[in-house]
């Protein structure tokens, strides 16, 4: 009796942890992915366009990257596997290029989001505030970089650029997913196959100033309009030591837009950033964002072709503020480096369960003295019930 309890109790303590720790990985599934450059062109000027198709069993998630104007990543998710993009050059490369972009056949699409770098902020940080309000300098327009070409690697593309003739260059680096996992570099996010990622870094910039620290502009166009900056606890800091939060850049509506079928999008981080290339805990320093705000489409769509191309001039558009440091954190100047990491995906955005090894963690930290509890009770049991049988002596010759 005792017996098949203690069995039944072992059993609890050893499925509990297994079952619980697949929580990631059952949705979405695998996609396959096929990477063209420049689809129909073979040398635009002015930039490349990366065409990325992603297929999953019923659908196609189009990912599109761009350096004619201000990197630009656009996301388009299809309800049909056999979607494609297709871009009119001529129209795209002219000054008036709105509808250059498009879906065929056109009423696969259920949802559409895009994200642009738009431009760098640098301030004198005098009273080491970390305050970006005072002491601005004219912002780094990231569509005045002159970007190189795209280096392609398997499921990556890399971006960099100088600004005019100051030193130093600005990156952005695109990585796209066949299945769930994480990065291997830090802060090691956790990303799924309707998610990219996107690193930005900022190396060898000349500081304007002895005390400078630095602002990333992000644009957002399309979609549902990204209103709400979300910030998730997360005990799990396995992965990214010390930092036990994500912030997701989210809109309002996702649950009306949800229930009309489709799926909304997001931009997710954690609020640390690296100053040097080799991140480990002792360069890491806090990001910050500010609220988003509403921006004017016009300029949005001056900045980017894909933006102007996709979504023309008069698709709602919303910006952030990232800012690196705090007070107190040393400046950009002391390593002449920053790097960031973001995920941009559509659907829900993909979050940390308690990992295996937390799991295992706590079954052995509770389970080891719960165990010996139990054992130590069957034990004193097991003997109270066998010491008052006489028979149970043996005799001494
Ligand atoms: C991906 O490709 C493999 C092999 O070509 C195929 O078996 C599989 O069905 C494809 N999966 C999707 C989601 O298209
Ligand atoms: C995709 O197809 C599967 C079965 O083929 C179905 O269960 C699933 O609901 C479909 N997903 C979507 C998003 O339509
Ligand atoms: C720009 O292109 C659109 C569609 O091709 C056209 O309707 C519009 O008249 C053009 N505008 C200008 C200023 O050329
Ligand atoms: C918006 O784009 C259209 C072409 O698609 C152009 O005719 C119009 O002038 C643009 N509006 C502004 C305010 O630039
Ligand atoms: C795909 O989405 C469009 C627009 O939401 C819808 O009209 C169409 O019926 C959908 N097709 C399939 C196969 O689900
Ligand atoms: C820095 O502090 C000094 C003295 O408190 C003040 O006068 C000055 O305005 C501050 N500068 C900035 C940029 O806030
Ligand atoms: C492309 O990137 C790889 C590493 O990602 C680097 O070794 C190589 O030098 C780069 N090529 C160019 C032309 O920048
Ligand atoms: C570039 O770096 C050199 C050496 O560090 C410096 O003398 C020069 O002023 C910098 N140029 C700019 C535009 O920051
Ligand atoms: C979106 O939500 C945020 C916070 O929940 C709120 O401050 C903001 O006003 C909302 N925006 C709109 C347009 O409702
Ligand atoms: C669009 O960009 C051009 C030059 O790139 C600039 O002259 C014009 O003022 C910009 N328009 C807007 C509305 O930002
Ligand atoms: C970002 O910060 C700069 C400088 O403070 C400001 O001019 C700009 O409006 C901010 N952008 C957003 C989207 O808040």
């Amino acid at each position: 009796m005792a017996k098949s309890w203690m069995h039944a109790l072992l059993l609890l303590l050893l499925c509990v942890p297994l079952t619980l720790s697949s929580g990631p990985g059952t949705e979405p599934r695998h996609r396959n992915i096929s990477i063209s450059l420049n689809p129909g062109h073979h040398d635009p000027p002015g930039g490349d366009l990366l065409y990325v198709r992603s297929v999953g069993p019923n659908d196609t998630l189009h990912i599109l990257f761009c350096s004619q104007g201000a990197p630009t990543l656009l996301l388009i998710h299809s309800n049909s596997t056999e979607a494609t993009v297709k871009v009119e050059w001529d129209d795209f490369l002219s000054g008036n290029s709105s509808g250059s972009v498009n879906v065929v056949p056109e009423g696969s699409v259920v949802y559409s989001g895009s994200l642009v770098f738009s431009r760098v902020w640098e301030y004198d940080d005098v009273n080491d505030t970390a305050d970006p309000g005072s002491d601005l300098f004219p912002p780094y327009e990231l569509q005045d970089v002159t970007w190189s070409r795209f280096n392609l690697s398997t499921l990556s593309a890399l971006l960099c650029g100088v600004y005019k003739d100051s030193n130093g260059t600005f990156c952005v680096q695109l990585s796209v997913f066949e299945n769930w996992g994480r990065s291997e570099l830090w802060p090691r996010l956790l990303h799924n196959p309707d998610s990219t990622q996107l690193a930005f870094w900022l190396d060898g910039l000349t500081p304007r100033s002895a005390h400078s620290r630095f602002l990333l502009e992000l644009t957002a166009v399309g979609g549902a309009p990204l209103e709400t900056v979300q910030t998730v606890r997360s005990i799990d800091d396995e992965f990214t030591p010390s930092i036990f939060t994500v912030s997701q850049w989210l809109s309002n509506s996702s649950v009306p837009d949800r229930a009309s079928g489709s799926s909304p999008g997001f931009v997710q981080w954690k609020p640390v950033a690296y100053r040097k290339p080799s991140a480990t805990l002792e360069v890491a320093t806090p990001v910050r964002h500010q609220l988003p705000r509403q921006q004017d489409p016009v300029s949005a769509a001056n900045t980017s072709k894909l933006i102007f191309g996709f979504y023309g001039n008069d698709t709602s558009t919303s910006g952030i503020n990232i800012s690196f440091g705090l007070s107190g954190e040393p400046l950009y100047g002391s390593t002449s480096y920053l790097s960031w990491t973001l995920l941009v995906g559509v659907g829900d955005p993909p979050l940390d369960s308690f990992s295996a090894l937390v799991w295992s963690i706590l079954a052995v930290g509770l389970g080891t003295p719960l165990l010996l509890l139990l054992l130590g009770g069957v034990w004193v049991c097991v003997r109270k019930l066998s010491a008052p049988t006489p028979t149970a002596y043996e005799p001494i010759n």
